[in-house]
This record gives structure tokens, C-alpha cells and sequence, in this order.
């Protein structure tokens, strides 16, 4: 069936199986790197909250999770510069951090966000990113666990959104270029 969403939808990139295996192996890599350990999975909000809900129902360990959400400054979305507009519930000190991240891009968001989480001490931080944009790249943020390399598209979906639509895409796909304002993202 073709939902109202799907019509905007120029490509399907990687559909709900795609992205549900790659989710497990990344899970699976998680639970045998963090054996014995209670890892902390921080996501940023709002794009990698599809992500973190599927992927820690694929970590068989001790998880628990704690949110962010940033604001970009400036008409320029990925400068770098965010501010924080909800910070960390937990104490994160001597504590395993996972970053789960939607996309890396620039990289320069992932940049700050480590240097912001790397302040208050944890034991350990690792980035966990379902799409990396390489091609894009501005700031190197090593990326522990990955799930696809993108090409540079403008995608939607699981979680991604364009002026905070299509979040609820099942896929992950490239937007028809008519409905995209390239200045806005
Ligand atoms: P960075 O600072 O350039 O790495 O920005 C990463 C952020 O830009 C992501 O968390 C997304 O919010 C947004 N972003 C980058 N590329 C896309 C895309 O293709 N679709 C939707 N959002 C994107
Ligand atoms: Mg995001």
C-alpha cells in the first residue's frame, strides 16, 4: 500500500529489513564488546530516537538510556556550534557512553557533542551512527559502530526528518528533489 509519506519518497534506499539487520549486528557487536559492563546509550533528539528504541532491544546487556536535544545557532544548521536545550538526567562519571547518533554528516554536531559528554568524565565513550555521510565530512569524530555509508543524498525516515516530517517512514529514502529546499538543511 502507498501511504501519503510515500509519494514524496524518490528512492527507497534501505528498506525495514535492510535496516533491521544491520540494527541486530550493530546490537550484537555492543553485547560482546560491553560483556560485564552496563553501557549507557545517550542519543540526541530528536532523529535518533527510532534508532536507540530498536537498537537496545538488540544489546542483551544491562542497558540503560538518557537523552539530549541541541539547537543548532544561526541560519546555518550544521556550524557546529549547538546549544544544549536539554542536557543529560544521569551523572555520567565513570560511566560506559554510547553515543547513538542518527547521521553524521559534517561531523562538526558529533564534534561538539563529545567534547560537551568528554567533560563530565565518563569511563569510556564510543559512537555508535546508523548513516555516515563521509563524503560530507568536516570535523573527524572517530565512529565505533556503523551501520551504512551514505552517499551525499538528502535522505528521510526511521527517525529523519525534513522541517520534521517523515520521521515515521518505516525506510530510509531520498526525498524528491522538488520538495527540497537545499538552504535548509
Ligand atoms: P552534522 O553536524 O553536519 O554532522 O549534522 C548532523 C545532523 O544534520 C543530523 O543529526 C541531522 O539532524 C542533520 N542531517 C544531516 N544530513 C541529513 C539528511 O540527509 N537527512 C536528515 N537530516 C540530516
Ligand atoms: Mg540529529
Amino acid at each position: 500500500m502507498i501511504g501519503i509519506l510515500d509519494e514524496d519518497i524518490q528512492q527507497i534506499l534501505y528498506d525495514e529489513a535492510e535496516i533491521a539487520s544491520v540494527v541486530e549486528e550493530l546490537g550484537q557487536r555492543i553485547t560482546e564488546d560491553y560483556a560485564g559492563k552496563e553501557p549507557l546509550l545517550i542519543t540526541v533528539l530528536r532523529g535518533g530516537m527510532i534508532f536507540i528504541a530498536d537498537l537496545m532491544r538488540q544489546i542483551d546487556l544491562p542497558v540503560s538510556t538518557d537523552f539530549m536535544a541541541i539547537s543548532s545557532y544561526g541560519p546555518e544548521s550544521s556550524s557546529g556550534v549547538v546549544q544544549v536545550v536539554k542536557d543529560l538526567d544521569e551523572l555520567i562519571i565513570e560511566r560506559d557512553v554510547i553515543l547513538v547518533e542518527d547521521i553524521i554528516d559534517t561531523g562538526l554536531t558529533l564534534n561538539y557533542l563529545t567534547q560537551i559528554i568528554m567533560a563530565k568524565k565518563p569511563q569510556s565513550l564510543k559512537v555508535c551512527a546508523l548513516l555516515d555521510k563521509s563524503v560530507r565530512r568536516i570535523a573527524d569524530v572517530p565512529i565505533a559502530y556503523k551501520g551504512f555509508d551514505l552517499p551525499d543524498v538528502f535522505i528521510v525516515g526511521y527517525g529523519l526528518d525534513y522541517h520534521q516530517l517523515y520521521r515515521n517512514l518505516p525506510y530510509i529514502g531520498i526525498l524528491k528533489e522538488d520538495l527540497l529546499n537545499e538552504s535548509s538543511f
